[in-house]
């Protein structure tokens, strides 16, 4: 795994997709959602400057799930826990989040955060490679979610795109990279990222099997809906 991370906030020169006066009117919508976890979540995210999805992906994480009815889900790249909470709060009580990330620090916050949100026990978090745990992991799962180094990514879609149910989705975030994957000239986080980005999302769209669409709220999310 890359030490270096996306930029939360991304470099003036790049592209934001959605103009922020629009996201900052969608998070408004939101207030509903509010919950202390999430807002200590949130501002330890600030703090650190480590890229979670943030309120309005995790939102559309949320709906995304219940509109599936998803029971089972795997993360690659759980980080501390904040998407998994929007997925832990979709499944039922039989449900369940499995959750992976390198660092067993993230593992430790993730439980404590899941823990005051109840949520931990609906999740299962493994530290070690994401790739390496989903090949020793049996089943089908409702939802295989992406948020991995972004070299990684084609990888992670291949593993994946077999194991997930007919109606199932493929989930992954940044996939407009901070409108890298649009532009002749850019300067990459770690060299091939951008590369690797648009390798995926070429793939997934053209991939007979899924039904497929980016939004483009925050840094692009890719939803790919296997066929029946
Ligand atoms: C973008 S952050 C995940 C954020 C999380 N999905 C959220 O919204 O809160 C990526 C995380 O994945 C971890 N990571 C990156 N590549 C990985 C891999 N191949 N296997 C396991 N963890 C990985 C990093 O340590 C980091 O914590």
């Amino acid at each position: 795994m890359t030490d270096i991370q996306s930029p939360t906030l991304p470099n003036p020169a790049l592209l934001i997709p959605v103009n922020p006066a629009i996201e900052k009117y969608m998070l408004g919508l939101l207030s509903k959602t509010d919950h202390p976890v999430l807002t200590a979540m949130e501002n330890l995210a600030r703090e650190r400057n480590f890229p979670i999805v943030d309120r309005l992906v995790g939102a559309f994480l949320e709906t995304l799930a219940k509109s599936i009815n998803a029971k089972r889900i795997f993360e690659f790249g759980s980080g501390y826990g904040y998407s998994a909470y929007w997925f832990a709060k979709a499944v039922s009580e039989q449900g369940q989040v499995i959750c992976t990330d390198g660092d067993p620090l993230n593992k430790a916050q993730a439980q404590k955060f899941l823990s005051a949100a109840n949520v931990w026990d609906k999740v299962d978090f493994h530290t070690g490679m994401a790739q390496a745990i989903f090949a020793q992991t049996e089943g089908t799962f409702d939802i295989c979610y992406n948020d991995v180094d972004k070299g990684d990514y084609p990888e992670v879609w291949q593993m994946a795109k077999n194991r997930i149910r007919p109606g199932g989705l493929y989930i992954a975030d940044n996939v407009l990279w901070h409108g890298r994957v649009a532009m002749a000239e850019y300067e990459d986080v770690v060299p091939g990222w951008t590369e690797a980005i648009r390798d995926h999302n070429e793939q997934i769209f053209a991939d007979p099997d899924f039904d497929t669409f980016i939004n483009p709220t925050r840094d692009g999310v890719i939803v790919a809906r296997k066929k029946l």
